[in-house]
């Protein structure tokens, strides 16, 4: 497809945006038509770049008058194919929407949905405080997508996914019209929750254009652990022994050897502990230095080998090997990514069993397995497969509802995964969710094809 098709969408949404917002150049379409896993992604009708709510609510009255669908789309940093055409939609880019407001004395915050997370952070920690979310896409991932996934990160074992942090939304439902409660209140059950069922809609249900955020205090003392472990078994008793030891626990991430082996290799570092199956790597942060708590977690889990990082600089350097994992992994081919969840006493026997099924249907492919121990959430990466082959990806998610666990647990449905929904939600609650999908978007204009199929 090139070009807009239809002249008079393109007057009205040149109308909406203004010319210069407009995209319908194929060069200037294709970073917005391609994710960030190269899996997903196809020829759009157009680009346009709203400024402001109103034009978003304009560009949506556009498209539904010409009945041509919309993806909604921030810093393009998804891995399911959720931010990214499937064919002839118009993408609504988020991104020149991206003003940060001045932290109030509640350490709320107003910020618009093109914001960054980098930018978020900035505003939090010029105030002495702190986003309380945090991942490696940080510098390009936007808040609106933040919130339309209900992104979690390294923190969200301590602080929430991202609907915790959020008491106020503003969005744009499909028919143009503005619903807002930003009063950033912590109670007010007055009517249906709308901004709830809105968080993690991935843009199925209504386009978010700004949230209130609510901060969290600063914690300067830090103090961060990578320990090298036989077995996922002894990783999940480290983490019991931390959550019964360190009330500090701020992060808890797993990564198994040959992620580690990949990310060494990427980033031409030496392995700064003995070579390991499994490593863990958990941080502590407080207002005084918890190194205390950690000595008594290791004490209690039996742990004598560590690499400990107390400084920003150790710490970074011992990060990087963690976040260092999604470009390592890419830098090796188009990634299968499953974001799963598993519950913890499950989680052993799953890293056990995951190789074989692999194996099983797809002969030869390479799975990688890393992710946030401490919330159960595992990031199986497998590279060989072809991206429309999907037998790997089958055969994984099988294995994780065989175990009692989420097919999604942070990164959303998109397009990836949402043939899997039925089996994981059961037909009732997926009817349901038809319901509300028809209600609020009875055109079926946002984001096609994304949770719903
Ligand atoms: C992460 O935890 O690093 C992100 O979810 C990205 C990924 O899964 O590759
Ligand atoms: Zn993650």
């Amino acid at each position: 497809m090139s070009g807009v098709g239809d002249p008079t969408l393109a007057d009205a949404l040149r109308a909406a945006v203004g010319d210069r917002h407009v995209l319908l150049d194929a060069d200037l379409r294709a970073p917005y038509e391609i994710d960030w896993t190269r899996r997903f992604g196809a020829p759009a009708r157009a680009v346009v770049r709203p400024g402001s709510t109103a034009e978003v609510a304009a560009v949506l009255r556009a498209c539904g008058a010409h009945r041509v669908a919309v993806v909604p789309q921030g810093g393009n940093t998804g891995l399911v194919g959720g931010g990214v055409p499937r064919g002839g939609e118009v993408v609504v880019s988020l991104t020149r929407m991206r003003d940060v407001g001045e932290v109030g004395a509640l350490g709320q915050v107003e910020v618009a949905a093109g914001a960054t997370l980098t930018a978020l952070q900035a505003r939090a920690a010029a105030a002495g405080l702190d986003a309380g979310l945090d991942f490696a896409a940080r510098d390009s991932a936007t808040i609106g997508g933040i919130v339309a996934c209900d992104a979690g990160g390294t923190r969200a074992l301590r602080h929430g996914t991202a609907r915790a942090r959020v008491v106020g939304l503003e969005a744009v439902l499909a028919d143009g019209s503005i619903v807002r409660r930003m009063g950033g209140l912590a109670k007010d059950n007055a009517g249906l929750n709308l901004p709830a069922l809105l968080i993690g809609s991935e843009g199925t249900l209504a386009v978010v254009t700004r949230v209130v955020w609510k901060l969290v205090p600063r914690l300067p003392a830090r103090v961060a652990a990578l320990v090298p472990l036989p077995d996922a078994a002894s990783a999940v008793s480290l983490f019991a022994a931390l959550i019964a030891e360190a009330p500090s626990l701020e992060a808890c991430e797993l990564m198994g050897d040959a992620g580690m082996e990949l990310v060494l290799a990427h980033l031409r570092r030496e392995r700064p502990v003995p070579r390991a199956p499994v490593y863990v790597l958990a941080e502590l942060a407080a207002r005084r230095d918890p190194t205390d708590e950690l000595a008594a977690a290791f004490a209690r889990a039996g742990i004598e080998d560590a690499a400990i990082a107390d400084d920003t600089t150790s710490r970074e350097r011992l990060w990087t090997l963690r976040e260092g994992h999604t470009e390592a992994i890419s830098a090796r081919g188009v990634p299968h990514k499953l974001d799963v969840g598993v519950p913890l006493a499950a989680l052993p026997g799953f890293l056990e069993r995951l190789p074989d099924v692999v194996a099983g249907a797809c002969p030869g492919a390479h799975t990688i397995v890393f992710g946030h121990l401490g919330d159960g959430n595992l990031h199986v990466n497998v590279l060989g497969p072809e991206p429309a082959d999907e037998a790997a990806d089958d055969a994984v998610l099988e294995l994780v509802l065989a175990c009692g666990g989420a097919i999604s647990a942070e990164h959303g449905l998109g397009v990836a995964k949402a043939r899997w929904l039925t089996a994981a939600r059961g037909a009732d609650e997926v009817a349901a969710m038809r319901r509300i999908k028809a209600a609020l978007d009875a055109g079926g204009m946002l984001n096609p094809g994304v949770i719903l199929g």
